[in-house]
């Protein structure tokens, strides 16, 4: 999810810093076309208005009519609100008519300022900070007899360049909501397949196939169609691969319990003792409460536990009288020989530690490992006091069996060295359970 916020975060960063820098660049350069073309139309409203009046004082001017000359300055300054002043001055500058009454007879001076046209009539116009100024020479038959000098109001200007300036800006605020909101559709459309994608990985990766939706006929639709098709074919190829192994571990697990069989059926005395281990095993881990699957992997455990004994030779296995110290040290050795039998299939891993530690004692005399207490497998536990039982009340050659309360007297005697006490109390519980009116005081 983070990496889905990270993509959208940076696509829609990177489109919206370009959305800006468009908008910026395409306002500016509007804004200076809008001033330019604004400045180029008072130029050529003050050209004309002051190539107007020239033309109007040239008569006066020729008959030195001041009074026709004040009435051209009049009508003109009446005439136009944005201009500023007119004057009609003679060739040395010096003011005939002036819309400003205190200014007459007096030099006219135009504002210095950027030259910024002159016209085929000769026109000079300037540009300085106060607005435009317009200089118009007055002519008759190619004599030059003054000028009209025209100053254009600038307000009207400004009011043009602020108006223009707020329609941009509105239209930037307009075109840039419009692009965010745009942006944001396009991100979550992009952004969208590639989540869907991502949590469907996340169930792909726990095993569940989540058949994803396809937004699209695009890049990113097929993408999202061939990967529903990939992970159909791998969820697919996973339940078989599971049921394949399934099958192998239950026929190797049936092989371990043929073999187990084999080897109690060996010795004529201890034939069906992985089974009976596994019986009382059972019983006690449920008077134990324990789960139904480790209820299961107990009862294989048990018949697995002696599974080493394959390795074991006839002459220490069905050796009729008490074993030597040699020959004990051989037949412990089914332990080991066991858990390297088991572990050459990883999945009964899970059944080493019962395999070889089923002989180790509570008080750490036992063997192979000399465990104590809890240090010992549960599991070992458990079948180390049905293993007990089962041999105590069965024949072998050189005595005779016990009865199953003399075995549970011993069992129970053994408790705290060879025994986890609290074991025994539940083996006692449980056989208890199994002869009805037995009282363990009648073992004393
Ligand atoms: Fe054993």
């Amino acid at each position: 999810m983070t990496i889905i916020r990270t993509i959208r975060f940076k696509f829609a960063a990177v489109i919206l810093l370009l959305l800006a820098a468009m908008t910026l660049s395409f306002s500016v350069l509007t804004l200076k076309t809008v001033e330019g073309q604004i400045v180029s139309d008072v130029i050529s409203r003050a050209q004309a208005i002051s190539e107007s009046a020239a033309a109007s004082a040239a008569y006066s001017m020729l008959s030195d009519d001041m009074l026709g000359m004040d009435s051209v300055v009049s009508r003109v300054k009446a005439s136009h609100l944005d201009v500023d002043f007119v004057a009609i001055a003679d060739n040395s500058m010096k003011a005939l008519a002036h819309s400003n009454i205190s200014l007459l007879g007096k030099t006219v001076n135009v504002a210095p300022g950027k030259l910024l046209e002159m016209d085929r009539y000769g026109c000079v116009t300037r540009g300085g900070s106060g607005g435009v100024e317009v200089v118009t020479p007055v002519s008759f038959l190619k004599k030059r007899l003054g000028y009209v000098v025209l100053g254009m109001n600038r307000s009207l200007l400004s009011d043009a360049r602020r108006s223009a300036q707020k329609s941009v800006i509105r239209g930037l605020v307009v075109a840039f909501v419009m692009g965010v909101a745009g942006v944001l559709v396009l991100s979550a459309s992009i952004t969208k397949p590639i989540e869907e994608l991502s949590s469907g990985v996340e169930e792909l990766k726990k095993g569940r196939k989540k058949p994803l939706k396809v937004y699209s006929k695009d890049e990113l639709g097929r993408l999202t169609e061939n990967f529903n098709g990939m992970s159909a074919l791998i969820v697919e190829q996973k339940d078989q691969l599971a049921k394949y192994a399934g099958e192998l571990e239950e026929a190797y697990i049936s092989t371990l319990k043929v073999l187990a069989a084999a080897i109690d059926a060996r010795d004529p005395y201890t034939l069906g003792h992985s089974a009976r281990v596994a019986q009382f095993s059972v019983k006690m881990g449920e008077a134990m409460g324990l789960s139904k699957k480790e209820l299961e992997d107990l009862e294989v455990a048990c018949l697995f536990h002696d599974v080493g004994k394959i390795k074991t030779p006839d002459h220490v296995l069905l050796k009729p009288g008490k074993l030597e110290a040699d020959e004990f040290r051989e037949m412990a050795r089914h332990t080991e020989d066991g858990m390297n039998i088991i572990s050459k299939a990883p999945s009964l891993a899970k059944y080493i530690p019962a395999v070889r530690h089923h002989h180790e004692w509570y008080n750490g005399k036992g063997y192979p490992d000399g465990l104590a207490g809890d240090e010992i497998p549960l599991h070992a536990s458990i079948i180390s006091i049905a293993d007990s039982f089962d041999a105590m009340t069965s024949n072998r050659p050189y005595r005779k069996s016990r009865s199953e309360a003399e075995a549970l007297k011993e069992i129970l005697r053994c408790s705290g060295t060879q025994f986890n006490p609290r074991l025994v109390e539940v083996f006692a519980g449980a056989f208890k359970n199994e002869h009805e009116g037995f009282m363990l005081s009648d073992l004393i």
